[in-house]
């Protein structure tokens, strides 16, 4: 039997409904803040990402599934979102744009080669937005509020920020410059990775997940130390406009995100459940200010975040939040004997056309198989055809929380069903 790909699953109907519920809340959401929907390939060409992403990170070293295509150019499947975001927004040339920022957002399917566990998946389904062209440290707290609502919204309670700032590219190269400093005389205690890492990028070592237990990182310097006056000044900006909008959160001066491109503002959004799987972030994001230039820009600095769907729902099954299943059919026709049948499907029609969901039964079964199949697909009402009724042209026409049953004109059955259905909707 062939299986589906380690990492990736299905998502049958019985979970599907919980997407689309979490997605017309993001949509609704990214709508009320005023973001619009970009949607750009699944691949990409790989530089992009080396070039953004950085190629000192696992995401580019390790992770990406990249190929070859018959013109033998190399494309990857995209790992992540800003990347293709900031070079659309570069392509179309969104910097001429009079109102700045231009705010995105996207959802679909990113791609990266990791291990399977809980909450980590090799293909899932990215929610992520983008302000791109702005400086303005507002915007950094819009972002940051939307992404609480979004949370907010589906239900979630036990949720926190954990916030940080990574500084300008002065307080990163005095920070960086003390990392050397601080790694560089016991470096060959550290992985590989880690020896490469000290050249090319020792922010880098500080998220490593093999040496993340050797002495010198719990002692490593920290680039909060480090911000110079504006930066510092920039952060604390955000922090008041966070306080404005009744935002809390924690600061975490090792919080250095997976990805090269961010500076100032790093954020996650952690799950607190108890039960929740070991990875307890559900949302990370930040800013990332000359991520436009380095794509061949002009100087638009940027922010973002993204979340994933997957982890969204194991965050809601470990706060046991129910989402409510609205898919059921209003009504179920039971047609018996093939005569019934042609006008069954005629009524059936008729109430689609109307906008009213409604089934039938496709295996010509017993009044009773049909009866349960109606309970089962949770109808609210259930049409019944037999040949008396087709002689009488009329319908029987039965609620099933209520029993109530009427006789009705075939004719005038679709209006009889909207009128029932309204007065429910409005004593509701
Ligand atoms: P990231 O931290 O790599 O950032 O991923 C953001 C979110 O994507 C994670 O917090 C998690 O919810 C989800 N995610 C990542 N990998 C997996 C996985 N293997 N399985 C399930 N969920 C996963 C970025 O991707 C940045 N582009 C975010 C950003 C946007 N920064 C600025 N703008």
């Amino acid at each position: 039997m062939i299986k589906v790909p380690r990492g990736t699953q299905d998502i049958l109907p019985e979970q599907s409904f919980k997407w689309q519920t979490v997605e017309a809340i993001i949509r609704d959401t990214c709508n009320v803040y005023q973001y619009k929907e970009i949607r750009t390939p699944i691949f990409e060409h790989t530089e992009l990402f080396t070039r953004s992403v950085g190629d000192t990170t696992d995401i580019v070293q390790k992770e990406m599934y990249t190929f070859e295509d018959r013109g033998n150019r190399s494309l990857t499947l995209r790992p992540e979102g800003t990347a293709s975001t900031v070079r659309a927004y570069v392509e179309h040339k969104l910097f001429g744009q009079p109102d700045q920022p231009v705010k995105l957002y996207y959802m679909g399917p990113m791609f990266r080669y990791e291990r399977q566990q809980a909450g980590r998946y090799r293909q899932f389904v990215q929610f992520g937005i983008e302000a791109i062209g702005s400086a303005d440290a507002a915007v950094d707290a819009e972002v940051i509020a939307l992404a609480m609502d979004v949370y907010k919204k589906a239900g979630l309670k036990d949720i926190k920020l954990v916030l940080n700032s990574l500084g300008d590219t002065e307080s990163r190269t005095a920070h960086k410059e003390a990392l050397v400093a601080h790694f560089a005389p016991r470096i060959d205690e550290f992985c590989g990775d880690c020896q490469q890492r000290l050249e090319k990028n020792p922010l880098r070592i500080l998220d490593c997940k093999k040496d993340r237990d050797h002495e010198l990182m719990a002692s490593a310097p920290q680039l909060t130390d480090y911000l110079n006056e504006e930066s510092a000044a920039y952060f604390e900006r955000i922090k008041a406009y966070l306080e404005a909008l009744d935002i809390s959160y924690e600061l975490d001066p090792n919080l250095v995100r997976g990805l090269d491109y961010y500076n100032h503002t790093a954020f996650e959004i952690m799950s607190t459940a108890s039960g929740f799987g070991a990875i307890t972030t559900l949302a990370g994001g930040g800013r990332y200010n000359g991520l436009v230039e380095e794509l061949g820009g002009p100087s638009s600095p940027g922010i973002g975040f993204a979340m994933s769907i997957e982890r969204l729902l194991l965050a809601l099954e470990a706060e046991q939040v129910e989402i409510e299943d609205n898919s059921a059919s209003d009504a179920y026709v039971i047609a018996l004997g093939d005569v019934p049948k042609l006008e069954a499907m005629k009524i059936v029609k008729s109430l689609r056309d109307s906008g009213i969901s409604a089934e039938m039964d496709y295996a010509d079964r017993k009044l009773k198989a049909q009866m349960k199949s109606a309970d089962r697909k949770k109808s609210q009402f259930v049409f019944i055809l037999g040949e008396d009724e087709l002689n009488s042209r009329s319908v029987q026409i039965k609620e099933l929380a209520t029993g109530d049953q009427q006789m009705v004109a075939i004719e005038e059955a679709v209006s009889y069903l909207q009128q029932k259905m309204n007065t429910k909707e409005a004593t509701q």
